[in-house]
C-alpha cells in the first residue's frame, strides 16, 4: 500500500520535501497557512533575496536534476564581495572562490513559486489557507492533524509520516515537544534588519548601477549595509545593525543624516525618496536562532526540517541551503532504512546543524569588520595560495568548503578548519616573504603529516 506524508508548510524547505517524497513513491499532502502566493499580490511579503550555493543546488538536484535547472535558471551569479569604504569612491573585489565559483541571488518568493509550479505538475495536493492548530496520535499508530482553514471550519487528516516545515515559529514544534522530551532554545539575536533598494539604472548599457556579479558590503564594524541583484537591474539592499544604533535614529533627517555619512554612494544609489519611505514604513525584522533536539518524535513518525528545526542568522547564507540539505539526508536515509529513517536522522544531522548555526552568528563579525582589516586579508591571500596549491584536497578555506563543497559535511569542514588554522597562525608570523618560505615548509610538513 502506498504510504502517506502530511507536510507542514509549503515555504521553500516544504516544497523541495515534498517534491522529494513524491519521487519516492510517497503520496503527499502539503498544508499552507497563507493563499496561493502566485494568486495574491505579495505585497507585505518582505522581498529577501537569498544566495543559493552548492548544498542548495545538490539538494535540488538530487531531487531532480530537469527540475533543479528549471528552478536556477534565473539565478545571478556573485563572484565575490564587493566592499565600498566611507568615502563612497572606493570598491574592493574580494573573490569567493579560488576557482571562479559563485553564490547565486534570487528573491526569495520567486523561488517559492517556481517550486510551487513545480508542485502543480506532480502528484502532491496542495492545501491552502490550511493554519495547523494541532498535532495528535504520535503515540498511535497514524497520527492526526488537525487545521483550521479560512471559513474558520475544521479539517481533521491521518498520514503515515508527518514532516514540519513550518518556519522559525513553527506550531508543529509547538505541538511536537508538549508529548515528547524535546530540547528548544531560542535566542533573539541583538540585531535588526531593514530592507531597501537600489532601483534599475536609466543607463541603456546594463541595468545595473554596480556591478551586477558581486555580494555588495559596507561594513561599518558595529553595523553594515548589502545589496544583492535582482534580474530586472534593481538590487535588494538590507540593512543590519544592533537595535540601539535604529533607536537612536530619532526622526526622519537623523535618519537620512546617518545614511548620507555612513553610506554615502549608497545613499545616492537607493535616493533620498525611497529611504523616507522605508524609514516610516519598512518593517525592522529580527534575527532569532533556534536549535532544537531531536528532531524526530519518538514513533519516529514525525520531524522537524528547515527553520523550524534549525531558524539561524543570515550572515552565512546558509539556512535555506541547508534546509534543502536536511531534505536530501532525510531522503537519502528513506532509501537506505525505509520506517527507521525519521529515528535515524537525528544523531545523524546534530552536530552538522549545531556547527552551521554558529558559523552563522561567527560570520557577521567578518562581513561587518573583518573584511577590511589588514592582518584578516593576508591570511586570506596565504589561505587562497595554499587553496590554489591544494585545488581542492589538502587544503581547503572554510567558505569554499561551506558554500562550494556540499560533499563536506558542516562539522567536517570546521574540524579541517581549526587544523588549517593552527597553520596559518604560525606562517602569519613572517610577512610576505617570509610568509611565503614559511608557507613552502608548512606545505612540505602538511604533506607528509
Ligand atoms: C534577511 C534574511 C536573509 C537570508 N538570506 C539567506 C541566504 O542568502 N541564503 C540562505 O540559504 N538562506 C537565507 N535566509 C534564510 C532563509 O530565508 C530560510 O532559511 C528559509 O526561508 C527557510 O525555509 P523554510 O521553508 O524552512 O521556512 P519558511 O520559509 O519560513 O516557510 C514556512 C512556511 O510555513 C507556513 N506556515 C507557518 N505556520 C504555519 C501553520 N501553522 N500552518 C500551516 N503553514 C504554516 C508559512 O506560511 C511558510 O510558507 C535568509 C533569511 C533572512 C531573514
Ligand atoms: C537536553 O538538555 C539537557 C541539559 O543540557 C541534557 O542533559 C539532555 O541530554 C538534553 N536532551 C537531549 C534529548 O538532547
Ligand atoms: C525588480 O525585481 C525585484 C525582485 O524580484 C522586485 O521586488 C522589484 O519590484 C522589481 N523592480 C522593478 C522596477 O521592476
Ligand atoms: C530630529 O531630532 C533632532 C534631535 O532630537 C532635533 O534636533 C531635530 O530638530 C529633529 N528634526 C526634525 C525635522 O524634527
Ligand atoms: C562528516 O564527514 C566526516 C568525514 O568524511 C565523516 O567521518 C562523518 O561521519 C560525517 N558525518 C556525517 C553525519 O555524515
Amino acid at each position: 500500500m502506498t504510504q502517506t506524508v502530511g507536510i507542514i508548510g509549503a515555504g521553500l524547505v516544504g516544497c523541495l520535501a515534498a517534491l522529494a517524497f513524491a519521487e519516492k513513491g510517497f503520496e503527499v499532502s502539503l498544508f499552507e497557512l497563507r493563499d496561493d502566493p502566485r494568486k495574491v499580490d505579495p505585497g507585505n511579503l518582505r522581498s529577501i533575496n537569498l544566495a543559493v550555493s552548492d548544498r542548495g543546488i545538490r539538494a535540488l538536484k538530487y531531487v531532480d536534476n530537469d527540475m533543479a535547472e528549471r528552478v536556477l535558471k534565473h539565478v545571478i551569479p556573485m563572484y565575490g564581495r564587493m566592499i565600498h569604504d566611507t568615502t563612497g569612491t572606493k570598491q574592493q573585489s574580494q573573490k569567493y572562490g579560488l576557482f571562479g565559483e559563485g553564490i547565486n541571488s534570487i528573491d526569495r518568493s520567486f523561488l517559492n513559486k517556481c517550486l510551487l509550479d513545480e508542485i502543480d505538475k506532480s502528484s502532491i495536493k496542495v492545501y491552502y489557507k490550511h493554519r495547523l492548530i494541532e498535532v495528535a496520535g504520535l503515540k498511535g499508530s497514524s497520527p492526526t492533524v488537525v487545521f483550521s482553514t479560512d471559513e474558520n471550519k475544521r479539517a481533521t487528516f491521518d498520514f503515515d509520516y508527518l514532516v514540519g516545515a513550518d518556519g522559525a515559529h513553527s506550531q508543529f514544534r509547538y505541538q511536537m515537544q508538549k508529548s515528547m522530551r524535546m530540547n528548544i532554545s531560542q535566542d533573539y539575536i541583538d540585531m535588526q534588519y531593514l530592507e531597501l533598494s537600489i532601483p534599475p539604472s536609466k543607463d541603456q548599457e546594463s541595468p545595473f548601477s554596480i556591478d551586477a556579479h558581486h555580494l555588495h558590503i559596507w561594513p561599518r564594524k558595529n553595523f553594515m549595509l548589502i545589496a544583492l541583484p535582482n534580474e530586472n537591474g534593481s538590487f535588494t539592499v538590507t540593512f543590519f545593525s544592533p537595535w540601539s544604533v535604529m533607536e537612536q535614529l530619532k526622526n526622519e533627517s537623523e535618519f537620512l543624516q546617518f545614511f548620507k555619512s555612513n553610506f554615502p554612494d549608497a545613499y545616492d544609489l537607493i535616493g533620498e525618496d525611497s529611504l523616507k519611505h522605508a524609514f516610516h514604513h519598512h518593517p525592522r525584522g529580527s534575527l532569532m536562532q533556534v536549535e532544537v533536539y531531536p528532531y524526530h518524535d519518538p514513533s519516529g513518525r514525525a520531524i522537524l526540517i528547515g527553520d523550524a528545526a534549525h531558524s539561524m542568522v543570515p550572515f552565512y547564507g546558509q539556512g535555506m541551503n541547508c534546509g534543502f540539505e536536511d531534505v536530501r539526508v532525510l531522503m537519502e536515509l528513506v532509501d537506505k532504512h525505509g520506517a527507521d529513517a525519521f529515528k535515524l536522522y537525528s544523531p545523524s544531522r546534530r552536530d552538522d546543524l549545531r556547527t552551521i548555526c554558529k558559523l552563522a552568528l561567527d560570520n557577521y563579525y567578518e562581513m561587518s569588520s573583518k573584511v577590511v582589516s589588514k592582518k584578516y586579508l593576508l591570511r586570506k591571500k596565504i589561505d587562497g595560495i595554499l587553496g590554489k596549491l591544494a585545488h581542492g584536497t589538502w587544503w581547503i578555506p572554510l567558505y569554499t568548503m561551506i558554500s562550494f563543497r556540499g560533499d563536506i559535511n558542516y562539522s567536517d569542514a570546521v574540524a579541517r578548519e581549526k587544523r588549517q588554522s593552527r597553520v596559518l597562525k604560525g606562517i602569519e608570523v613572517g610577512f610576505y616573504t617570509g610568509a611565503i618560505l614559511a608557507a613552502a615548509k608548512a606545505l612540505h610538513w602538511w604533506k607528509n603529516k
